[in-house]
């Protein structure tokens, strides 16, 4: 019988997202049991596959960096311990098939002593039979020894089982796969999935869980003590701990932003620059065990300089909880701007609290629709961020600027349009302040949502996420509600 892969693990060995497979599988191409496939019908379904890198490989690995700068997504090797107990792991399993093909041929050996002593007592007429049944055993036996087809999927495979390791999340049954020297925590986050954690350093013990099955490895010590009745029950510190094996755990998820605690950090400024003459964009970065835990799409408050304060939306994705953006506008008379655009400098430290807002991905979407006003583009990128690594099937960003230059970011939306099949973006200029919309300029708007929603028939079985000035937010959102769409699809976050 073929060997049997889960979707993880095959959309990672082929190249491809789990989104693809998903589309091969409801039009009846892949066959799938439960999550697996064959390694068989993979190669059916995808004959071209090479033991090298494919080119979809490549695009994807693109696709990361590009969508997320300095997101790591690179085959690094783990450390040489885990690596040795994986190769041994590999090993262990080699021995045993060794020892099974050693046993047939011994077995092979014996069946032939018998067939010849039960031969020679035999009468002429069925020994014509039996030498007709040795033959055939013979041909069989040569055929099935000579080298033959060898699978390049299954030698992938056995490769990538060295490099990563996979791990299921109970009970909500999340997959990721764990990389180089990534802690289970790191890979999870990495990967989108929003696992129970604090200071990531082995302390607070927040990132407790149980492992149900599989090997799991310390790789740093740390100070939280976990008793000695929880370790026999299988209890690890998710922070300090890789994936030696596929592993299953037990672990808590964010469901919500009432299982994320309010933090207060002492942020570095990493960098500070000009994207336009008004828009700039604020790089912190936290201390490495005290990171900021946030859902995508929420925002924090930043304190700088003598108490200039400003609550703004997170313009990055959770899966990079160390290094956080925020998009700056420049407002005349507000001192918070003025003080980030002429004084704040690299290394200055800035205070941040947070997380706040619901403004938040339903993960279950299959078609996200994203409308992003002006600076609403930040908490709009910080989703499409993470859609990308939850593998949403389809993402449309439609953008509004009040003119050109309020779409500051555009080669990011191009980035991801030209790397993704499943990304869709359009830029719209109002050409008034959609800060102040209201008479001619409202309907203007309304009618450019409407075009938008003419020529696209599935719009309004999508999910809608806007984010803008409060004018132009509460006037699409009216847009989707008057043509039907529930409130609990329709998502809204007021940008100033
Ligand atoms: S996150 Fe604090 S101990 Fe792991």
């Amino acid at each position: 019988m073929s060997e049997m892969l889960s979707l993880t693990r095959a959309a990672r060995l082929i190249g491809v997202t789990r989104t693809e497979f998903q589309k091969k599988i409801r039009s009846g191409e892949m066959i799938s049991h439960d999550g697996m496939v064959s390694i068989e019908n993979l190669l059916k379904c995808y004959p071209d596959t090479q033991l090298e890198d494919t080119a979809e490989t490549r695009r994807v690995a693109q696709i990361k960096e590009r969508a997320f700068g300095k997101r790591v997504f690179e085959r690094a090797l783990p450390d040489a311990e885990v690596l040795a107990a994986r190769v041994t792991e590999l090993s262990k399993k080699l021995a045993t098939n060794q020892g099974q093909v050693k046993q047939f041929n011994a077995l092979l050996v014996k069946l032939w002593d018998k067939l010849a002593e039960v031969e020679s007592r035999l009468n002429s007429e069925s020994r014509m039979t039996m030498e007709y049944l040795k033959r055939w055993i013979k041909h069989e036996v040569d055929l099935a020894m000579e080298p033959g087809f060898i699978n390049p999927l299954t030698i992938k495979d056995t490769v990538l089982r060295i490099i990563t390791a996979q791990v299921t999340v109970m009970p909500g049954k999340q997959e990721f796969l764990v990389e180089g020297h990534d802690t289970l925590l790191e890979a999870a986050i990495r990967s989108g999935i929003p696992l129970n954690y604090g200071c990531s350093g082995g302390n607070c013990g927040l990132c407790k869980a149980r492992v149900l099955s599989g090997e799991v490895k310390k790789t740093r010590l740390h100070d939280f003590v976990i008793s000695e009745a929880e370790i026999s029950q299988g209890y690890i510190l998710l922070c300090s701990n890789t994936a030696v094996s596929d592993v299953v755990i037990e672990a808590a998820v964010a469901g919500s932003v009432q299982d994320i605690p309010f933090q207060q950090i002492s942020a570095r400024v990493k960098s500070v620059g000009h994207i336009t003459d008004d828009m700039a964009l604020l790089h912190l970065q936290t201390p490495r065990t005290q990171r900021l835990r946030f859902l995508a799409g929420q925002s924090a408050t930043l304190r700088v300089g003598q108490s200039f304060s400003a609550d703004l939306p997170i313009a990055s994705c959770p899966c990079d909880d160390r290094n956080v953006l925020f998009h700056i506008h420049r407002q005349s008379g507000n001192l918070f701007s003025d003080y980030v655009f002429d004084r704040l400098k690299q290394n200055d430290v800035v205070e941040m609290e947070g997380p706040h807002g619901e403004f938040i991905l339903h993960e279950k979407s299959p078609r996200l629709y994203f409308f992003a006003f002006n600076g609403g583009f930040a908490p709009i990128k910080s989703l499409i961020e993470h859609a990308l690594s939850l593998e949403a099937e389809t993402i449309y960003l439609h953008w509004f600027g009040s003119s050109q230059k309020n779409i500051y970011l555009p080669n990011i939306a191009h980035a991801w349009r030209d790397a993704l099949d499943n990304f869709h973006y359009e830029e719209h200029i109002a050409g008034f302040d959609l800060r102040s919309v209201s008479g001619k300029r409202e309907e203007t708007l309304l009618r450019q949502l409407d075009n938008i929603n003419a020529g696209d028939t599935s719009l309004l079985k999508g999910d809608i996420y806007i984010a803008g000035p409060e004018d132009a937010v509460s006037i699409a959102e009216q847009f989707f509600l008057g043509k039907g769409l529930p409130k609990t699809r329709v998502a809204v976050a007021s940008v100033k």
